[in-house]
């Protein structure tokens, strides 16, 4: 019986064309591969730009820049997340401030949000958490209080709130290529999206040392560019991931689980978690029918001992002290046929 996987990246030989071309190119970083990956990521989510980059993690530090945080700011984040979107606050200079999340869908709490901004708040992200969009009410609360609002969309490739993609929500915002993730690179990848006239020539320096046209170094930036290999490999991924998306939703309805869909929104099923009483029990029944499952994610960010000075590392953020520990990430990528559907259901109805 074969090992189901939690996720499984796709490679085929129109990827492997693309990889060795780009190679045998000669022109390894900075080419046109990045550049069109760019344009046609912007296209694809209807951000009015997008600059690929080496990881997520190095896509949420450049938003972070690229908005001006930096110490003395505080940003808030949700408690329940993967640690980067909190620590790319704190490796910029600012604060991270933790919000709770909501009981019916796991994603930041607006009203927690607007409980906790001061007059030091520069921005919120949200996280699309494990590819379910965050509330529209976030975006009233930062348009209300004029804060930006980053989007952590590091697993919501193809999410929609409203009829608009994850990546053209708020201000800015972050994905994720991770080979987990449900679009890859063959590597390490992310990218940064805006939605704002005013940041996308900024964007485009910050991933490249700050420098301007005549190569001087006018802001504080590094070197985050995507070699033209992994950029060639996520064009031909792009192409895909429409298809990807819909087979990730068809998969999660014939899965017998309960987790809420918020209205007006589309899921892009990153991760489909079930909140299970006996977490460690559900995964042994999982790992004996050969499934691969897992806690997502066991511990609130604050909670982590990289905070144990942060002033919130005791509080306790209800829901996600609740519900973290309990959540069960189980198979739903596009890979699954319908046999391996059956084996996962037969252990949810165990
Ligand atoms: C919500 C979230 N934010 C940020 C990241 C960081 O992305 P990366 O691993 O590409 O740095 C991830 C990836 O795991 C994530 O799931």
């Amino acid at each position: 019986m074969e090992r189901i996987p939690l996720a499984k990246p796709y490679w085929d030989e129109e990827c492997e064309k693309a990889a060795i071309t780009a190679l045998s190119s000669g022109r390894w970083v900075k080419g046109p591969q990045a550049k069109k990956f760019g344009e046609e990521f912007a296209d694809w989510c209807g951000a009015i730009s997008a600059i690929p980059c080496q990881s997520g993690s190095a896509a949420l530090w450049a938003a972070m820049r690229l908005l001006d945080i930096g110490p003395g700011d505080e940003v808030i984040v949700p408690g329940m997340t993967f640690i980067a979107t909190a620590t790319s606050v704190s490796l910029a200079g600012a604060t991270p401030i933790f919000a709770d999340i909501e009981e019916d869908y796991w994603c930041i709490c607006p009203d927690d949000v607007e409980a906790k901004i001061t007059e030091n708040t520069k921005a919120v992200i949200g996280v699309h958490i494990f590819g379910q969009p965050f509330s529209s009410r976030l975006k009233e609360v930062c348009t209300k209080h004029n804060i930006a609002l980053v989007e952590d969309a590091a697993q919501a490739h193809g999410s929609k709130l409203d009829g608009v993609k994850a990546g053209a929500i708020g201000d800015v915002a972050c994905f994720s290529f991770f080979p987990s993730k449900n679009m890859a690179v063959g590597g390490e990848g992310g990218m940064i999206t805006t939605t704002r006239e005013d940041l996308a020539e900024k964007m485009s320096r910050i991933v490249d040392h700050g420098r301007n046209e005549v190569l001087e170094s006018i802001e504080l930036g590094t070197n985050l560019r995507m070699s033209e290999v992994s950029a060639a490999i996520g064009r031909i991924q792009l192409k895909h991931l429409n298809d990807w998306t819909k087979k990730r939703n068809v998969n999660a309805n014939s899965i017998n689980h309960s987790t809420k869909i918020r209205p007006n929104s589309e899921h892009a099923w990153h991760q489909l978690c079930v909140l299970s009483e006996n977490p460690e029990d559900l995964i042994s029944k999982f790992d004996s029918a050969g499934i691969d499952a897992r806690v997502h994610y066991p511990l609130a960010c604050n909670k982590h001992q990289v905070y144990s000075d942060h002033l919130q590392h005791k509080e306790s953020l209800p829901i996600c002290d609740d519900v973290a520990s309990r959540l069960v990430a189980i198979p739903v990528h596009p890979s699954l046929s319908d046999e391996c559907i059956m084996r996962i259901n037969s252990v949810l109805n165990l």
